[in-house]
């Protein structure tokens, strides 16, 4: 069985639609959920499919406990959806290619420290742009540069809110997200 572990900051509704996606698959699993943050709703939504759950405090993050966990558990591929720290060097290199996130934008445009969220759609908006996306890419050590895997786009128009937008987007990141997932952890061998 290919194990994952999806790291995640906030809501989790990336983390939901993973979680679902693999519930019933005999090859591949969610084997945990780790959170930097105590009271985050992706603790819930682990819950409602048996997946246990690692909150880790600050503290537990500076003695690296975090990246011994991993190091131990070896998932077979690490997911980052909406989790807000920066992965060490030391997780990088431990597991290369082997941690992704998912971007709210068509990198390389809208990247780097401080664009997630609403701060990437307000300034999409801001700029007029017709087109956003999403990006989902491997980790490096720079925010939001790491090899890109795949990208898909979709028009806005100067209508669309904020919100309007953000709802475009994460309808993209549901719908691919895990479809990703599964087809790197298909073509890896063993
Ligand atoms: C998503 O927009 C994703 O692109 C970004 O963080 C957000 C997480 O949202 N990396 P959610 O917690 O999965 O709802």
């Amino acid at each position: 069985m290919k194990k994952i572990a999806i790291l995640a900051s906030g809501g989790g509704s990336n983390a939901e639609s993973i979680l679902k996606h693999f519930s019933l698959n005999k090859t591949i699993s969610v084997s945990m959920v780790i959170s930097n943050k105590k009271n985050a709703g992706v603790f819930d939504r682990a819950e409602k499919y048996n997946v246990p759950c690692l909150w880790l405090n600050d503290d537990a993050l500076k003695k690296k406990i975090l990246s011994n966990y991993l190091f131990k558990v070896k998932p077979d591929l690490i997911v980052l959806a909406g989790f807000l720290l920066k992965i060490s060097s030391e997780l990088i290199r431990e597991f290369p290619r082997k941690i992704i996130n998912i971007h709210p934008s068509l990198l390389p445009s809208y990247g780097g420290k401080g664009m997630f969220g609403d701060n990437v759609h307000k300034i999409v908006k801001k700029n007029g742009e017709t087109q956003t996306g999403i990006t989902i890419h491997y980790v490096n050590e720079e925010y939001d540069k790491g090899e890109i895997i795949f990208q898909k786009k979709v028009n806005i128009s100067k209508n669309d809110s904020v919100n309007d937008i953000s709802k475009k987007v994460q309808a993209l990141e549901h719908l691919y997200y895990s479809r990703i997932i599964e087809k790197l952890l298909s073509i890896e061998k063993g």
